[in-house]
């Protein structure tokens, strides 16, 4: 079953948030090989998910999906991953289209599973998009759920472990039904940009649904924005500041989110290579007691959330909503996690001096600490 597979979130890339529908199977080999030149591989990231833009106009006379041009041959593309030690995602979607316009699976997801089966797939996203052609304005819960379970039943069918990705933006409450389609994974809202307001509305309203997340079954608030994005591309460095892009990664880390870098990795630049390579705040992201942050405290445009760690820390992320300098001066009871002996700032990989009842630290705009507290 689903829940004995991603039982860390999912670390990898994403073709969606650079290439758009111009994805190739060049680009995902390209970005495959920075992944591992740069040593990225070297720190969890694995999957490399092809999204919307693989398919073919038509299906094949016998039914099955084939894809275009750009991509020739997806068996030989999902051979050449494994063969580097990485893992391969596809896209599609429950009803005709996808959102790209492009063919979804409906009438042949036993088909469509088969064909990935054969391809030697290890994720499925699948997008909801056109299926409201079928719900019509059904908002029922069994409605969101039925194209889901159909799939489910057509990918563990298969004799290959298939991570699960439901996209459907957070219908019907999905952190409580996704586990019952066996999904490893839900996004929970519409799709993230590269701006802070995005990153603020998606991010910081995930603490809400924080108990639903547990190992192998995971809210997904969507792909990380950092480096070059461009939905198109047409790439250009994120819009988000250095700080904001601290504050990204520290929150889907306390988040137990599914990471997915969604930049052309093969630009990737020094700084946002840091960003994705620090271990103590991947290790956050990965721990294996599987729990999501909860905030623990609301000051005046600043938030305090706290992680449980399988070794009985807890990881710590204080973070600034305002758009200048803070100064925060935290009284560890307040945040009702016990006694605070040490904490280690896990940017900066250093045990931080002066530990007492309360905790003073100057933030930057939309900036954040991110510690391990013991
Ligand atoms: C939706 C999804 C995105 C992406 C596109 C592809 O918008 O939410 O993540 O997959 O479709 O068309």
């Amino acid at each position: 079953a689903g829940d004995l597979l991603a039982l860390t979130p999912a670390m990898g890339w994403n073709s969606w948030n650079c290439w758009g529908l111009s994805v190739s199977s060049d680009k995902v080999k390209s970005s495959a090989q920075a992944l591992i030149d740069k040593g990225l591989i070297d720190h969890g990231w694995s999957y490399m998910n092809i999204d919307d833009g693989w398919e073919s106009e038509k299906r094949n006379a016998d039914g099955t999906i084939s894809t275009n041009e750009k991509f020739p041959d997806m068996k030989e593309l999902g051979d050449w991953l494994h063969s580097h030690g990485l893992k391969f995602g596809i896209y599609s979607s429950p009803g005709r289209l996808t959102c790209g316009g492009y063919l979804g699976s409906l009438g042949y997801e036993l088909q469509d599973a088969q064909t990935y089966n054969q391809w030697g797939v290890d994720y499925l996203k699948y997008d909801w998009c056109s299926y409201g052609e079928v719900a019509g304005s059904d908002t029922s819960r069994a409605t969101y759920m039925k194209p889901y379970i159909v799939m489910q039943k057509a990918l563990r069918d298969q004799p290959r472990d298939i991570y699960y990705s439901l996209c459907q933006y957070g219908m019907g409450d999905v952190w409580k039904w996704g586990p019952e389609t066996d999904a490893n994974s839900w996004r929970t809202t519409g799709d993230i940009t590269d701006t802070w307001e995005s990153l603020y509305d998606i991010g910081f309203r995930q603490y809400r649904i924080s108990d639903y997340a547990k190992p192998g079954r995971w809210n997904d608030p969507d792909m990380l924005i950092v480096g070059k994005v461009g939905w198109s591309g047409n790439l250009r460095q994120t819009r988000l500041t250095p700080n904001e892009q601290y504050t990204h990664i520290t929150l889907w880390s306390l988040l137990a989110s599914p990471l997915l870098i969604g930049c052309d990795i093969s630009q990737l630049d020094d700084f946002t290579l840091s960003l994705l390579t620090n271990d103590e705040v991947i290790a956050v992201n990965q721990d294996v007691l599987g729990k999501q942050a909860k905030l623990v405290f609301t000051g005046d445009e600043y938030q305090v959330y706290a992680k449980e760690l399988e070794d009985g820390s807890k990881a710590i992320g204080v973070f600034n909503l305002s758009n200048d300098y803070k100064a925060v001066n935290i009284k560890w009871d307040d945040l009702k996690i016990g006694r605070v002996k040490s904490a280690r700032d896990l940017w900066r990989q250093k045990d931080m001096a002066g530990v007492g009842a309360t905790f003073t630290y100057t933030l930057a705009p939309h900036g954040t600490v991110m510690m391990k507290v013991k």
